[in-house]
């Protein structure tokens, strides 16, 4: 294991700032990031992934320690269904199109999310009617305090809309090595009812589609949204949409009936920030070389130089903006790392 010192992170995360981290190591067995965590030299140890969804500032006193971790195993099997246990450092995108590859179903629905299967879990990550947690069973985690390598469950995980327990008591406190899935072998449940996949099975012309089929639709769809990482540095949606009480919905809808809005519960409604955001004017907007995505106001994009100053600055204008036309907060959804 390498401890390399004032080391840029531009490859190492997706919005593509070249951050500097004040240390930074790369580790590949569970036993070297045993090894890492217990070592007392460093004050402050960041976990990195993916890094897809992160924000850096632009010099981080702290050790860096990027989970490489690599391999997928099946643990259980019956004709209906199969276990399988992915490696932190596998990337999402690739796992999920392998798991096609051997008509493993459940996961389709998030084909081209950007990360890590390892950092999944702690928001939770969804696309298109389907989140992480339909398909979880657990995870394993060494645990930072005592480097103790610890089984999650699905209830542990407590798992909720861009939200688990990784994200609040269990914040900075593990680090997840492995996250175990249940796939279907047959029988697939087939989630086309999102309103884009639909559209866009009528236009490839495909009325019984398979799970390669909902995986084809959801990487056109995302392709024709969403900005490329490789070649527009980005974090997918940077704010998370908000969930407001009845009344304050009522209020907001009563002056806005064309919003689009998705009812959560009874109490509760999600309105997307996108749309808030490009009410405001900032869709396609740009600010040096920060900016808001053409097709999705819910990404801010680094046009090649910004600091993460820079895209914290544009990120506080909109917030500011929304709340100011809407009274409405919205809220990161990318972890802000000074
Ligand atoms: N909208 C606008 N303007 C915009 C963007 C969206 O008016 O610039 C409107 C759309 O027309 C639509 C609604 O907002 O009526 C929802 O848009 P969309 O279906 O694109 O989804 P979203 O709510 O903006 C969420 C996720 C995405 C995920 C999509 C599809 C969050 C924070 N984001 O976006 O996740 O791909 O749904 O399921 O929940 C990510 O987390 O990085 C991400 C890309």
């Amino acid at each position: 294991m390498i401890v390399h010192e004032h080391f840029s992170l531009k490859n190492y995360n997706t919005f593509g700032i070249d951050a500097t981290a004040r240390f930074f190591v790369e580790v590949t067995s569970i036993e070297e990031l045993q090894d890492i965590l217990g070592n007392q030299d460093y004050d402050r140890k960041i976990i990195i992934g993916g890094g897809s969804n992160m924000l850096l500032s632009d010099y981080i006193e702290a050790l860096f320690i990027h989970v490489d971790l690599k391999g997928k195993k099946i643990i259980s099997e019956s004709n209906e269904t199969v276990e399988v246990q992915v490696m932190a450092g596998e990337n999402w995108h690739d796992m999920v199109m392998w798991a096609l590859d051997q008509n493993f179903g459940g996961l389709e629905n998030m084909s081209l999310i950007p990360g890590n299967t390892g950092t999944a879990p702690i928001q939770n990550i969804g696309a298109y009617g389907v989140e992480l947690k339909d398909c979880f069973v657990s995870c394993e985690a060494v645990s930072i305090e005592n480097q103790e390598l610890v089984t999650l469950t699905k209830e542990d995980c407590k798992f909720g809309y861009r939200d688990s327990f990784f994200k609040n008591e269990g914040k900075d406190k593990y680090v997840i090595t492995s996250v175990t899935f249940s796939f279907s072998k047959k029988d697939h449940k087939i989630n086309s009812g999102y309103g884009a996949i639909e559209q866009q099975l009528e236009k490839d012309s495909i009325s019984d589609p398979s799970i390669k089929d909902i995986s084809n639709a959801v990487i056109a769809i995302r392709q024709s949204k969403l900005p490329d990482p490789k070649v527009l540095g980005n974090s997918g949606s940077f704010f998370k949409n908000p969930i407001v009480e009845k009344e304050i919905f009522k209020e907001f809808a009563l002056k806005n009936p064309e919003a689009p809005f998705y009812k959560v519960s009874d109490e509760y409604y999600k309105i997307p920030a996108g749309w808030l955001i490009e009410q405001c004017g900032f869709k396609g907007k740009r600010f040096g070389d920060a900016g808001v995505h053409k097709n999705q106001a819910l990404v801010l994009v680094n046009y090649d130089n910004a600091t993460g100053k820079d895209i914290l600055n544009l990120a506080e204008k909109i917030i500011d903006a929304v709340k100011t036309k809407f009274n409405i907060e919205i809220s990161p959804e990318v972890n802000l790392i000074k």
